[in-house]
């Protein structure tokens, strides 16, 4: 049966900016992130506390959480590689952090310069200083359905990793299809592997649209009885390094959706399309 309610995770100030190929300027971020505030999201990732040398887009992440307007019902968050980028999130006063593992071996190495056994051990202290200061912590896998290195990923391999991020204290584990390879059954497949270790609730899907499947494999994920959903508005969105990939499925469609299926998101969709146009507009691009 299909959720009566899904919560999307707005990514697009954090994954959709840090592939932009020009910085978008601070007060930009800051008034997208406004904006979509003001469509009825309220779980946004708004940053990333990585090398500004691997990822400059979000070198001003600590400059546009202090700009920010406070956010009573939802939460800012932002990525955090290591104990560096969490003392950084806990300064910036953030409301919430993510570590980011990857179930491929290539893209580990690829984007954060360890394997996943190291980047697992780098994130035990992260949580446990998460845990300390009271600071909710989400993990990622990257690679869910293919690795542009590796190409296949067994599901196995991703549920081995979501069980690591959960016992570490994650609240929810995010499955990644960062290079948007996968198909319906696929990802079905996926989160029934990942579902045998962590609970459907605590299961979210953060899917690329690489080939136009987003929608598809999403739907198919809700049949199994995940109900949060990550999003970037306008499909903003890609990863550094994953070559190729475009955005993340857009909150837009995402919404449209949703609404088809009767499902309740809580957004207002004529505030959400303007926030689209405001953002591509600074682009320089056509709106989604
Ligand atoms: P490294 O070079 O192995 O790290 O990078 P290091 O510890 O040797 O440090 C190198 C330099 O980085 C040092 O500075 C550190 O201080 C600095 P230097 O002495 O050379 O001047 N440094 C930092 N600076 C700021 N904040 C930090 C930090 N840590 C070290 N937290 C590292 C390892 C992880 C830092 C690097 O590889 C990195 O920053 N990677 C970021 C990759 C990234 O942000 N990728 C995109 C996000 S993941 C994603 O998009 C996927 C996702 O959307 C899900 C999906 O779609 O699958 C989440
Ligand atoms: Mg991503």
């Amino acid at each position: 049966p299909l959720p009566s309610r899904v919560r999307i995770v707005e990514v697009g100030p954090r994954d959709g900016l840090q592939n932009e190929p020009v910085t978008v300027p601070t007060a930009v971020k800051v008034e997208l992130i406004e904006r979509l505030l003001a469509a009825g999201l309220t779980h946004i990732e708004v940053g990333s506390f990585v090398s500004a040398r691997w990822v400059p887009q979000m070198a001003d992440t600590a400059a546009v959480m202090a700009r920010l307007p406070p956010n009573p019902t939802g939460r800012y968050a932002v990525l955090v590689p290591n104990l560096k980028g969490f003392e950084a999130a806990r300064a910036a006063r953030a409301g919430e952090v993510a570590v980011f593992a990857s179930a491929s071996e290539a893209f580990s190495r690829a984007n954060i310069n360890c394997s996943i056994a190291e980047s697992l051990a780098r994130f035990a202290p992260v949580a446990e200083a998460a845990r300390e200061a009271g600071i909710p912590l989400r993990g990622y896998v990257s690679c869910v359905l293919g690795c542009p290195y590796e190409g296949m990923v067994a599901p196995e391999a991703v549920a081995n990793v979501a069980r690591h991020l959960m016992a570490m204290g994650c609240y929810e584990v995010s499955l990644g299809d960062t290079i948007g390879a996968g198909t319906p059954d696929q990802a079905r497949a996926c989160v029934a592997a990942v579902a045998l270790v962590v609970p459907r609730e605590q299961i979210a899907l953060h899917f690329h649209d690489t080939r136009g499947l987003a929608l598809a494999n999403l739907r198919a994920c809700l049949e199994l009885g995940v109900s949060v959903i990550d999003a970037a508005v306008a499909g903003l969105g890609g990863c550094p390094y994953a070559k190729g990939a475009p955005g993340n499925v857009a909150t837009e469609a995402v919404v449209a959706e949703l609404e088809g299926l009767g499902i309740a998101t809580g957004i207002d969709p004529g505030r959400l399309a303007e926030a689209g146009r405001f953002i591509t507009g600074a682009l320089g691009r056509a709106p989604a």
